[in-house]
């Protein structure tokens, strides 16, 4: 048996619309208007719904064998040891992006920075030569800079409407972001064949046209 790691929140849907396309659910309405958090998707994979933060735990400590994870948050993690960032799926294409209430970035050594991403946002400035003195949030970050709780963000693009409906400026790209399978290093030797199978029946659903 294995186990698919999926994130809730905005990234819920896409996962499951590319699950059902590549065959493994006929059912992806079942699942997502249930409360349920556990799924048989088919006799050989199960499907665990989680928050994306929980994610990498769930990997590292080998509850999931594989996950559909936006590269944010192996960004964030950084370590990379535990998984293989197996390739990139082609949904959830965005930016990860500073952003703030002023149009022009002041010149300064040091800033506040509010955001849910300290890791990169810390490595972010240092290569910049910039302080940056780290708020950690969970959500909501705009209101940081609307408030003065920060300079700036660093925060997920999309649409970019959250930015402009709170008057906020995008600044700088720090990465492109999209959806990836990653894959459990212990799993990928212990259940290759499973593993396998199951990357060449997804493998036709997803789009390649995409570096990021
Ligand atoms: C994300 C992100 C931004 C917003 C960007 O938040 O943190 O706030 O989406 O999307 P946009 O450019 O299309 O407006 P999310 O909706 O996931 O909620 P959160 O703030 O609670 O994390």
């Amino acid at each position: 048996m294995l186990t698919l790691a999926i994130p809730k929140g905005r990234m819920f849907e896409p996962c499951l619309a590319l699950l059902n396309q590549a065959g493994f659910t006929d059912d992806a309405a079942t699942i997502k208007s249930s409360r349920k958090l556990l799924f048989d998707l088919d006799k050989d994979v199960r499907l665990l719904v989680i928050r994306n933060t929980d994610i990498i735990p769930y990997i590292t400590n080998n509850i999931a064998d594989m996950a559909f994870i936006g590269s944010d948050l192996i960004l964030e993690d950084g370590t990379q040891t535990d998984y293989y960032n197996y390739t990139n799926l082609g949904i959830g294409r965005c930016r990860l992006m500073t952003a703030a209430a002023d149009k022009e970035t002041k010149p300064s050594w040091r800033i506040k920075v509010a955001t849910k991403y300290p890791r990169i946002a810390h490595n972010f400035y240092a290569a910049k030569g910039i302080q940056a003195d780290i708020v950690k949030v969970r959500g909501a970050v705009e209101l940081a800079a609307i408030t003065g709780l920060a300079d700036q963000i660093v925060d997920i693009v999309d649409t970019g409407q959250t930015l402009s409906a709170n008057k906020l400026y995008p600044l700088e790209c720090i990465a492109d972001i999209s959806m990836r399978l990653i894959i459990n290093k212990g799993a990928l030797k212990n259940k290759w064949q499973g593993m396998n199978a199951f990357i060449a029946k997804l493998k036709p659903s997803i789009q390649t046209s995409t570096d990021a």
